[in-house]
This record gives structure tokens, C-alpha cells and sequence, in this order.
């Protein structure tokens, strides 16, 4: 159990007598905001007073005497109008941080049967290249799925690959008509990248072009089988293409269900909704309404429809993005039978996710949690959607090329020391990591800003300083010849006489909690900014006491502890949100 579930377990059962949502009231036990006021706050007496009326340092109080084992505090002092002020013993701090030291894992072991979640993310639409609005889903979710595994979770994640839309049609169409077949032998990817370009270059002018784009996408879907060869023969060279990608950025997946999987599914669900009546008729298509929930009409009596309908079948026949997501809900459910569906979307499709949650739960799936894990987009410095200077879109590839190369000038200056091949290996581990990092300590739900001097930085919340730091701190045990392998095999005597070791202390007890607050919450921001806090009171304790040449041997042997307890947290935080770390730099 960690630190706050402890004191929440503890607080839970002293408030017992007084409410019955002792848990409730619990949780107000959090981390103190400043160290003036201890180390953990407990803030229940004030709403606790809504209910039994009074005054709440007297409630407090009351708290404070049922409280049924105070040895872990050092001081428990009631402040303001009723705030709880909490500081632990250095020997509850200790105890903690040897069990640590002496486990192979810093997570406390999970009880219970595993929740099983199902993770959507990434899901591009293939057979175009990927570029910088990709970056955002795939960084994020792959960052969720870690943690919530981190934190005992059966984990699925899924790409739901956007593999049978229409820009199908429009290779179908140019492969047919302006394929060069000495670029199509030499590399077939790149010459679908440019037939793909080009017919949607034509058919913006040309309404034949776009027709006859519109026509193959048809002829696909209704199972053409010329068209179905073509289909197969191009994607796995998009797949292909893909892969790269994921592999740089050391992603993979569990599954890969595009769109494609689902179609011999779709008439069934759209049988289904109209059997169920919730699907209905309207000019030709199959519509789902969603009536204002108050029952408002309009002057002629119609009930006012809440939002556009969600299409289910188009009046030219077709199935839609919505029903395929339906489908694959029914799917989902049955394979894998999850607690939890992920979507990690960008929050322009929040509409489509709203809706198609309420008709997923009045189809029948109540007993799964939906979420929708929304973003904001990247955008420059201007504040505008971020584009390459002529104004194109920011090929993923290129990106990461580009990160890897700012990476390699920094690299360069910090590291002189190093081979050239090592700076390179540097090189590549900071670059793609600066991407993820400036990424995930966003919060999620704004628009961030792309900025590569920021995102390299030493100094500052960013991923090349946490590796930094990292790299420094193993850098100590190799001066003094230590392998932390062997010399934590008999587990030292902890001493945290000095305030910036008992700071530091604190802070690595933290790291469960911020990880069950960035899965809590989906963010995993909450992660990146426990980090920065960690590795700024990692700085600080190295600053104010020394550890090669600590006073005594006990005493160096007690801060080597503590270093590397902040290596081992540094690198599973990091690894948790997909970004590695290197030795030396
Ligand atoms: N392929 C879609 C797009 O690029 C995203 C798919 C997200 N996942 C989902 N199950 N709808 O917009």
C-alpha cells in the first residue's frame, strides 16, 4: 500500500463514528501543497461540518482522537479553520524506503482480480503518410496503456486502423490511370504516397477525377474483386510503412483491427439498432435521433433533435465511421470482455463520441465504462495548426529525423566525452524522447505549442533533463566504482538527518501515487510533473550532502540509497510514458 492510501486507510477508520462515508471524507488526505504545512494535509473536518454542523477544529479534533495508531506521525497539528497537518516520523519514512530498496519493483503489488481495459489508439487512416497530427493519440495512449499496466491492469491495446476509406478509392484510381511502373517496382509505398497526392490534387478541380475516385471506393466496399486484389496488394505496404514508424517510437500493439475487420459485421448492427427501434428511417438512410432529453418542440411539434443524427446507413447503402464503431463495441465486449473502453481521440470528435457512447449503452452495453481521453491540437508558435514553412503538413518520419538531429547538435556540446557512435545512440534516445516528453506533461485538453528549443532544454520540465539527471546519478556509482547490484545485497541503515534528504525521501514514496492519479485521470502529465518535482529534490539533496565523501561510511552508504532509489523511479517513470533512458551522456 502506499504512503496516502495508508494515511486515507487510517483517516477512513477515525471517521467512522462521526459519518458513514468515512471513505468519502478520506479522501480529502492529500500531499501537503507546501512543506510548512507537513507532509500530508487532512482537509475532512471542514465539509465533514456540512453534515454534522459545529465547528471544525473541534471536529478535527474528534478526528484527530479516533485516530487508532498514530506512531507513524511525528506531529499532528490542527491550523486555520480546521486543517489537519500531518508529519511523519523519519522512521515510518525509513521503513518505507528500505522495503522499497530491498524489492525489485517500486509499485506496491495489486489485489484483487485485474480490470481489464480495451485501449484505442493511434487508429490512422493507412495508405497516407503519417504525420505530426498522429503524434498526439499514439504518444498518449501509449503512455495510458503502460501505466495502467504499471499499475496491474489487463491492458488490450488496439489500433483501429482507418484502412477502408475512400482514399482507397483514390489510390484504386491512380494506380489504375497515372501509375509509373519503374517508381511502383522500386518502391510501391512511396509510389502510392504519390498517386495518393496526386488524384487528390486533380480531383479538387476535377469532378470527373473525384467520381471516378468515389466510384472505386464503391465498387471496394460492395466486394469488387479487382478491386479487393488491389486492396490486399497495398496494405501491407502501408502497414509496412506504419511499422516503421511505431518501431522508432517503440510502440506496438496487441491488436490491429482496422475498420476492414469489421464490415462483414456492419448490416447485422444496423439490423440490430432497427430492430431495436432505435435506429429509424429517414429519406433513404438509417438515422439514430437524439431528442432534446427535456421534450422540447419546435412550433410544428417536433420534438427538437438534440444534435445532426448519428448515420448508420447511408441512402446510397453505405456504412459509416459511427456504425463501425458500434460493431466493434459488440465485438470488443464479447472478445475481450473489458471494464473499460479507451478512446484516445483528438477532441474535434467529441460529438461522435458522445453520441455513439448513449447509443452503445441503450443497445445494452451497460455494464462497460466509455471513455473518450480527448486532446487539443499541436499548433506553432502562432498559435495556428503546426505546418512545415511552405505550409504542408509535418511528415511524422521527418519529424522524428529532425528531433533526433537537434538532439545530436545538444548531444555534441554536453557529452564531449563520449564516441561519436555513443552520442549518436544519445542522439536518438533524447530526440524521440524530447518529442513524447514535451507532449505528455501537457495538459492533454489544451492545445500545446511545438517548440523544439524547449523541448531539448536542459533545464526545465523536459525529458532530455530528467535522462540528464539520470545520467549523472549513475555516473556517481561508476566514480566510486560501485555496481548497485552487489552493494544494496545487504540493505544499508537509512539516515535522513538532513532536510534536503528528508524532502527527497518524501518524494520517492510518492511515485504510486502519481501514477494511480495519471491513470485516474488520464493524464499523464500527473506523471511528468511528479518527475520534475523529483529530480528538483534530487538536486537538492545533491547540492546540500555529499555522497562519495559523505562524513562516514554508514552515512554514504545511507545517500547511495537514496540515489539510487531516485534512479530506479526516474527510469520506471520514463519508461512508463515510452521514453528511455541512457548511462552516461
Ligand atoms: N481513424 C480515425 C481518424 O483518423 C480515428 C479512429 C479513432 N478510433 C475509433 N475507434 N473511432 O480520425
Amino acid at each position: 500500500m502506499n504512503v496516502l492510501d495508508h494515511l486515507r486507510a487510517l483517516f477512513a477508520d477515525a471517521l467512522r463514528p462521526l459519518t458513514e462515508r468515512p471513505e468519502d471524507y478520506a479522501l480529502h488526505v492529500r500531499p501537503a501543497q507546501d512543506p510548512k504545512f507537513g507532509d500530508y494535509q487532512a482537509n475532512c473536518a471542514m465539509p465533514l461540518r456540512k453534515e454534522l454542523g459545529g465547528n471544525p477544529r473541534e471536529i478535527a479534533q474528534k478526528i484527530i482522537d479516533n485516530l487508532p495508531d498514530q506512531s507513524i506521525f511525528e506531529s499532528i497539528e490542527i491550523a486555520g479553520p480546521g486543517f489537519i497537518n500531518l508529519c511523519l516520523t523519519s522512521d515510518a519514512l525509513v521503513g518505507e524506503l528500505g522495503t522499497l530498496l530491498g524489492s525489485d519493483s517500486l509499485l506496491p503489488a495489486t489485489s484483487g482480480p485485474a480490470p481489464t481495459m480495451v485501449i484505442d489508439y493511434s487508429s490512422p487512416n493507412v495508405a497516407k503518410p503519417m504525420h505530426v497530427g498522429h503524434l498526439r493519440s499514439t504518444i498518449i495512449g501509449d503512455a495510458l496503456a503502460r501505466i495502467h499496466r504499471a499499475l496491474g491492469w489487463n491492458v488490450i491495446s488496439d489500433n483501429h486502423l482507418g484502412d477502408w476509406g475512400t482514399q482507397f478509392g483514390m489510390l484504386i484510381h491512380g494506380w489504375r490511370h497515372y501509375r509509373d511502373d519503374a517508381k511502383a517496382k522500386e518502391n510501391p509505398l512511396a509510389e502510392l504516397a504519390r498517386l495518393y497526392r496526386h488524384v487528390n490534387e486533380l480531383g479538387e478541380n476535377d469532378p470527373v477525377v473525384a467520381r471516378a475516385a468515389r466510384d472505386e471506393t464503391v465498387k471496394l466496399h460492395e466486394g469488387d474483386e479487382e478491386n479487393l486484389a488491389l486492396w490486399k496488394e497495398f496494405m501491407p505496404w502501408c502497414l509496412e510503412d506504419l511499422h516503421r514508424i511505431y518501431d522508432r517510437l517503440d510502440i506496438r500493439f496487441d491488436h490491429e483491427l482496422g475498420e476492414s475487420f469489421y464490415q462483414p459485421m456492419l448490416a447485422e448492427t444496423a439490423k440490430s439498432l432497427e430492430e431495436k427501434q432505435m435506429a429509424t428511417p429517414s429519406d433513404g438512410a438509417l438515422c439514430v435521433f437524439f431528442p432534446d432529453p427535456s421534450g422540447k418542440t419546435d412550433d410544428d411539434d417536433n420534438v427538437i433533435q438534440r444534435f445532426a443524427p448519428m448515420i448508420v446507413r447511408k441512402a446510397d447503402g453505405a456504412f459509416t465511421y459511427a456504425t463501425t464503431d458500434l460493431a466493434s463495441i459488440r465485438y470488443r465486449v464479447e472478445e475481450f470482455q473489458p471494464d473499460v473502453i479507451v478512446y484516445v481521440v483528438d477532441d474535434r470528435q467529441s460529438l461522435h463520441f458522445q453520441q455513439l457512447f448513449e447509443v452503445a449503452e441503450k443497445w445494452g452495453y451497460t455494464d462497460v465504462q466509455f471513455e473518450h481521453v480527448a486532446f487539443g491540437k499541436i499548433t506553432g508558435k502562432d498559435g495556428k495548426p503546426y505546418k512545415t514553412r511552405q505550409g504542408g503538413t509535418v511528415g511524422l518520419e521527418m519529424l522524428l529525423d529532425e528531433g533526433i538531429t537537434r538532439a545530436k547538435a545538444s548531444v555534441d556540446e554536453i557529452s564531449p566525452d563520449l564516441s561519436e557512435e555513443e552520442r549518436q545512440q544519445v542522439a536518438e534516445v533524447v530526440g524521440i524522447g524530447a518529442i513524447k516528453y514535451a507532449d505528455l506533461s501537457q495538459n492533454r485538453i489544451s492545445d500545446y505549442i511545438f517548440d523544439w528549443d524547449k523541448m531539448i532544454s536542459l533545464n526545465g520540465n523536459t525529458a532530455t533533463y530528467l535522462q540528464y539527471v539520470y545520467a549523472r546519478n549513475r555516473s556517481i556509482f561508476r566514480r566510486g566504482e560501485i555496481d548497485p547490484a552487489t552493494f544494496f545485497a545487504t540493505l544499508p541503515e537509512i539516515v535522513l538527518d538532513h532536510p534536503s534528504e528528508r524532502a527527497l525521501a518524501l518524494i520517492l514514496l510518492q511515485f504510486p501515487e502519481s501514477l494511480q492519479q495519471a491513470a485516474g485521470d488520464f493524464k499523464p502529465n500527473m506523471l511528468t510533473t511528479y518527475l520534475f518535482d523529483l529530480a528538483n529534490a534530487y538536486n537538492g539533496f545533491f547540492r546540500d550532502c555529499p555522497v562519495l565523501k559523505a562524513p562516514s561510511e554508514s552515512l554514504r552508504a545511507s545517500r547511495l540509497a537514496l540515489c539510487e532509489l531516485t534512479a530506479r523511479t526516474i527510469r520506471t517513470g520514463l519508461d512508463l510514458l515510452g521514453i528511455k533512458t541512457v548511462e552516461r551522456m
